[in-house]
């Protein structure tokens, strides 16, 4: 096991790279299982759920290959229409194979995901659009399995517009026969990422980025070469480590558009932004006043920000309300943040986040991704000496970030532990 230590108090500055972004290149993935050939997909950032997706096709007879964040697949031996438990129980993303299987096989079997640190997440709307699409799903022992002879058109209305259900649809209606019309589906860059891809392959699709997609079916599709965009979420937190530390930060390499409602908010905070086509400044007040935000789809404010504000929020000179709507019990990090001096109160679905003067260093446990990165942010503003468990969580969706805050001035270093 590993964990961080790091020592707090110091302004950060400088500027820093964004990565690939993980939640676009985990759907690119699986959507090469759709031909036959060898792809490229440049700008993929080296995470652990990166990797496991690989496994993820490994298993299913792709070949992968990892260099110089470049992603080299080849799709000419898929030989199985599966993934295992042990794979999908790691990354609940690798159900983003069932649509691509179903739809150019015939035949997939995945596993249930199962829970995860922050409720049950379930995955009915996957289940409902691919059996719109006819196929025949039961579930069987863990594992939904989806059988079809050829997948034809429909229209599918999602009851709340699903980022992976939109994805798994998308892939699985693109080689039906027929109009598949997605509505109230999901508008996330990444879910554009993914379309713009397909488009790329020869599927016809319009819509994207609106509430409806129109997808016609083709008979097939051919390899494609791809760079993924960059990491909204990972800029939105190097962003934060600018405003918590007091400090003034460059993020580079990104793409402000796709987080303008996180920007929005930095600037009600007192940040100064000076925001161009592929960077943002960040120059932090003397003191961050106190904003609420609501969670909401894109391109409202993302859930996967929300532990991040309460962070920033927790040394706010006055108090917030931080309300989330898509993952209602997706509060894990409030605990740990409070074990370094935050005064926080969730009751349901709402954090009261009541700003303190100073957060002070403690032993916290990481218990998701977005989790870890708000003790991280804490820790870097907190006096003294945070030492952040269970890391693991963290490298599944930030790329190095002890060292990428290192050169930002941060004192975290990574050491081994026993300690669980
Ligand atoms: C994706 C992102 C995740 C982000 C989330 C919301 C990836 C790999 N992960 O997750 O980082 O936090 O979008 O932006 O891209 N729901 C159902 N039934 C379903 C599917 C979803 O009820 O079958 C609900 C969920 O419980 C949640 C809402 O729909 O309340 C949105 O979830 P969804 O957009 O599907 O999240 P993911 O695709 O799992």
């Amino acid at each position: 096991m590993e964990k961080f230590v790091i020592i707090g108090g110091k302004k950060l500055s400088g500027e820093v790279e964004i990565s690939g972004a993980k939640n676009s290149v985990l759907a690119l993935m699986p959507a090469t299982l759709l031909a036959s050939g060898t792809y490229k997909i440049y700008n993929t950032p080296d995470l652990r759920d990166v990797k496991t997706m690989s496994q993820v096709l490994i298993e299913i007879g792709v070949n992968v290959n990892f260099e110089n964040h470049i992603l080299t697949i080849n799709t000419e031996n898929v030989s199985k229409y599966e993934a295992p438990y042990e794979l999908v129980k790691k990354m609940r993303a690798s159900i983003y194979v069932l649509g691509p299987l179903v739809g150019r096989f015939g035949y997939a079997k995945v596993s249930l995901p199962g829970g995860c640190a922050w409720g049950p997440r379930p995955v009915d709307l996957h289940i409902e659009g691919i059996k719109k699409l006819g196929a025949e799903v039961e579930l069987d022992s863990g594992y939904i399995v989806a059988r079809a002879k050829k997948l034809h058109g429909a229209k599918i209305h999602f009851d709340k517009p699903s980022v992976g259900a939109t994805g798994n649809v998308m892939m699985a209606s693109v080689l039906a026969k027929g109009i598949t019309l997605i509505e109230n589906a999901a508008k996330e860059p990444e879910i554009v990422q993914l379309g713009e891809f397909l488009i790329s392959m020869g599927a016809k699709i319009t819509g994207l980025g609106t509430d409806t997609i129109e997808i016609e079916g083709v008979d097939e599709l051919k390899p494609a070469d791809v760079t993924t965009i960059p990491d909204r979420i990972e800029a939105g937190t190097f962003l934060i480590a600018g405003a918590i530390t007091g400090g003034k930060v460059k993020i580079k390499k990104c793409n402000p558009k796709h987080f303008e409602a996180v920007l929005l908010k930095l600037e009600d905070a007192g940040c100064y932004l000076n925001v161009g086509d592929d960077f943002v400044e960040i120059e932090a007040p003397d003191e961050i006043k106190p904003v609420d935000v609501t969670t909401a789809v894109y391109p409202g404010f993302p859930t996967d920000m929300q532990a991040q504000w309460i962070a920033l929020m927790s040394i706010a000179n006055g108090t917030s309300v931080v309300t989330e709507t898509i993952f209602y019990d997706r509060f894990k990090h409030v605990p740990e943040l409070v074990r370094l001096g935050a005064d926080i109160e969730v009751n349901e679905n709402v954090a009261i986040v009541r700003g303190v003067r100073k957060l002070k260093g403690a032993k916290v446990m990481s218990t998701d991704l977005r989790a870890s990165a708000s003790l991280i942010l804490a820790g870097l503003v907190a006096e003294g000496k945070t030492e952040v468990l269970r890391i693991y969580h963290i490298d599944r969706g930030y790329e190095r970030i002890e060292e990428k805050l290192q050169r930002l001035g941060a004192q975290i270093w990574r050491e081994k532990t026993d300690e669980y």
